[in-house]
């Protein structure tokens, strides 16, 4: 049987890491087989194509493609041979953010985003949805104050709060769209209390 595709997708700063770090201990302590992995990057040339979009500057463009280029690498050698194992897949980050940073928060037209996508689709058989994606909800101001006492900026963090509300209000609206795969949690609740609302969503799902 195929795995559970599990995503975690929120602004820098809204807590999403830990959320994801808590749901790998459920699954440890219930020995389920998981494999942990991040967008962009989770494969050598991922990774690397990560320290130049988080480093230099780019067109929009550039950028969209160089997401999806590591993307495509991603899913063919990661995920989709682990779902395939059996394994559950737990991404910090995947298709979702391209849409909101990309295209709310650049402007990249959503139609070029849809057939990246569907490229990507054609390389994870069952489909290039998520079963669950946890959307870790915060206000930008919140998410900014965080951001500011955890690290130094990289380029995306250094963006304006403006941004950032746009990225939000585009992740809400496709939350609000597929309600099905969506779980939309509050960031500034407390972790333990996220954590009771994700584990009560794939509880049925749990061996
Ligand atoms: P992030 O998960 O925030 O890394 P960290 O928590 O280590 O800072 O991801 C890095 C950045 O990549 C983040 O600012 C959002 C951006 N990003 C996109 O713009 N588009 C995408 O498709 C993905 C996957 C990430």
């Amino acid at each position: 049987m195929r795995g559970r595709f599990i995503t975690f997708e929120g602004l820098d700063g809204a807590g999403k890491s830990t959320q994801l770090d808590a749901l790998a201990g459920v699954l440890q302590a219930r020995g389920v087989p998981f494999v942990r992995t991040r967008e962009p990057g989770g494969t050598p040339v991922g990774e690397q194509l990560r320290a130049l979009m988080l480093g230099l500057n780019m067109t929009p463009l550039t950028e969209t493609l160089l997401m999806f280029a590591a993307r495509a690498e991603h899913v063919a050698r990661v995920i989709a041979p682990a779902l395939g194992r059996g394994e559950w897949v737990l991404c910090d980050r995947y298709i979702d953010a391209s849409y909101a940073y990309q295209g709310a928060g650049r402007g990249v037209p959503a139609d070029r985003l849809d057939r990246l996508s569907a490229w990507i689709g054609d390389a994870l058989a069952g489909g290039t949805d998520p079963d669950l994606t946890v959307l870790v909800d915060i206000e930008p101001a919140e998410a900014e104050r965080r951001r500011a006492t955890a690290r130094t900026a990289d380029r995306f963090e250094s963006e304006p709060v403006a941004f950032f509300s746009t990225v939000r209000e585009a992740y809400l609206r496709r939350a609000a769209r597929e309600p099905g795969r969506f779980l939309v949690v509050d960031g500034a609740d407390a972790t333990a209390r996220i954590q009771a609302h994700v584990h009560a969503r794939i509880q049925a799902w749990l061996p």
